[in-house]
């Protein structure tokens, strides 16, 4: 024994590397099977697997340039980390955009700009800048709702993100006074950290789920009673990333926790199907919004993507001769963001926000409803240009996932689907998401939709308004490639904006629905 260890430890180091070399020629040439090009170049090969997988980083770091990745580029990630840390987001020089090309977008500024009155709500707090609408005062619900912000979380379950990241949001909307939507995988009780809450689901109808996996009202009346922190409630008909696609939650993720959160099952596999068990038809989706908001006392809402437009002008029709309809209605972008989806349905299936949300919009307008409703956008829209423009189109509000996201540490790793999330966002190993520091990420998060706010006030002013709610489509102008080098909104989209009644941000402040803790910040 001893020789035959005399003898290995006398091989010479390099020998050792070619000896290791020679075994993984050995494998790849004769012992695997599932890749031709390690078997056709035997131990060169896997630079190629190496070099790929990394490829992403590379890129992201090295290669691409400020403005050219999707879905967010460096600019608008840098923009939201700056806003979030409370650092300089300014950028020097003047912008680095071809502001002749296709779809930019110009907002018209006033010749002189709206002033703000020494004793303006402005003036004290330059981040307070709620809903100018009231969701469910038409319908009379017995609890009304006015978000004390206009930028809110998305929805976003915990199960796609870790809990720590969803305790961070939660936190963090409670500081900046925003609400904080669940996403399909229930309410946890990392979603009770004291913000505004918007209770979402969807066909799994996790969390208000009875044993036949259908929905339950029985269960949903116990949890809004028992969370007062529950505002509003949206019904999910699909969503942007991956409408009409229904899921499998595998068993080995349901651990108790899970299980508990969402109504289902230790470790069996539960499915999410792609269409709606609790109604089949128009009218038996407004009876549920009817009989939810009847047992409950909540505005009830729904969220969609847009494509056919024949069941949307099923509903507008229903909502007239009926005199019901839903408080308010989420529109998402094809652009939106997924814990995961197949490409074929992320990158196809389904309109971009402005095309989507401009002809539901228009039809609800055809039909004198749009005062009825609160308009809420989701689609990228996390940007106080951008959102000027959904504004300008007819959103009373927006949500934002991804920008949420990245203002507690996402670095667009892309890898949700993966479990491997490097920022401990989007997992769900105890390991990665123990990097997030709850209280630091919960300023952040609260900081990113106050900077928001801010920057979203100073653009209402320098267009000559108090409110955003005010943007007309005639404010905004987008390059277009026909006769015209560039159009008003209400050219391209071919509609005018409803005027949404608004009478002084002093007003919204004493308002007896308005949300969150509002006493006014002063920073
Ligand atoms: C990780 C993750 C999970 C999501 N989960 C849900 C969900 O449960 N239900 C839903 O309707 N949308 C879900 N979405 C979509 C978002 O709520 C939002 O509509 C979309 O990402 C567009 O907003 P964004 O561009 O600001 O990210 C999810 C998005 C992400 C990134």
């Amino acid at each position: 024994m001893e020789v035959i260890l005399d003898f290995l430890a006398g091989i010479q180091w390099w020998l050792w590397v070619l000896i290791f070399l020679f075994l993984v020629a050995l494998r790849d040439i004769f012992f695997q099977k599932s890749h031709t090009i390690s078997h056709n170049y035997p131990v060169v090969g896997h630079l190629r697997y190496w070099l790929e997988s990394i490829g992403p980083e590379m890129r992201q770091y090295f290669v691409a340039n400020n403005r050219e990745e999707l879905p967010f580029n460096r600019i608008e990630r840098g923009w939201i980390y700056a806003s979030a840390k409370k650092e300089n987001n300014y950028e020097g020089f003047g912008t680095d955009r071809d502001i002749y090309s296709h779809q930019h977008i110009f907002i018209k500024n006033a010749l002189m700009g709206y002033q703000i009155a020494e004793n303006h709500p402005n003036k004290e707090n330059p981040y307070f800048l709620p809903c100018a609408k009231v969701i469910g005062a038409y319908n009379k619900r017995r609890k009304p709702y006015r978000p004390s912000s206009v930028i809110n979380i998305s929805a976003m379950s915990f199960g796609s993100l870790s809990a720590a990241a969803v305790e961070a949001m939660n936190k963090g909307v409670e500081k900046c006074h925003a609400y904080h939507n669940t996403g399909e995988g229930g309410l946890s009780p990392y979603h009770k950290q004291g913000g505004d809450v918007v209770f979402h689901f969807g066909t799994g109808y996790f969390g208000v789920r009875s044993k036949n996996g259908n929905f339950s009202m029985e269960k949903m009346k116990i949890l809004v009673d028992e969370n007062p922190c529950i505002k509003a409630i949206e019904i999910k008909l699909s969503q942007g990333a991956k409408p009409g696609k229904g899921g499998v939650l595998p068993g080995a993720k349901i651990t108790p926790e899970i299980a508990e959160i969402r109504g289902v099952e230790v470790g069996k596999d539960v499915l999410s199907p792609a269409t709606h068990k609790a109604f089949s038809s128009i009218p038996e989706l407004l009876n549920l919004i009817e009989d939810i908001a009847e047992q409950t006392g909540l505005p009830v809402g729904i969220k969609a993507a847009i494509g056919k437009l024949n069941q949307w002008e099923d509903l507008a029709d229903l909502m007239k001769t009926t005199g019901k309809g839903p408080d308010f209605i989420t529109i998402d972008g094809g652009e939106g963001g997924t814990g995961a989806a197949p490409p074929s349905f992320a990158d196809h299936v389904s309109l971009p926000w402005v095309y989507g949300f401009a002809s539901i919009y228009k039809l609800f307008k055809d039909r004198n409803l749009t005062e009825r409703i609160v308009f809420i956008g989701s689609g990228k829209l996390g940007f106080p240009a951008k959102a000027a423009m959904a504004f300008a189109m007819g959103v009373d509000c927006i949500n934002v996932a991804r920008e949420a996201m990245m203002s507690i540490g996402c670095i667009q790793a892309q890898v949700c689907h993966t479990n491997r999330c490097p920022a401990g966002v989007a997992t769900q190993s105890k390991w990665l998401q123990n990097g997030i520091d709850v209280p630091l990420k919960s300023d952040r998060l609260a900081q990113y939709f106050k900077t928001f706010r801010k920057e979203f006030l100073e653009i209402t002013h320098a267009s000559g308004y108090e409110h955003p709610c005010q943007f007309k489509m005639s404010d905004i102008q987008v390059n277009v490639d026909d006769d015209y080098l560039s159009a008003d909104l209400e050219k391209v989209y071919g509609y005018k904006k409803s005027k949404v009644p608004f009478d002084s941000m002093q007003k919204l402040i004493d308002c007896e629905y308005l949300g969150g803790k509002m006493a006014i910040e002063a920073s």
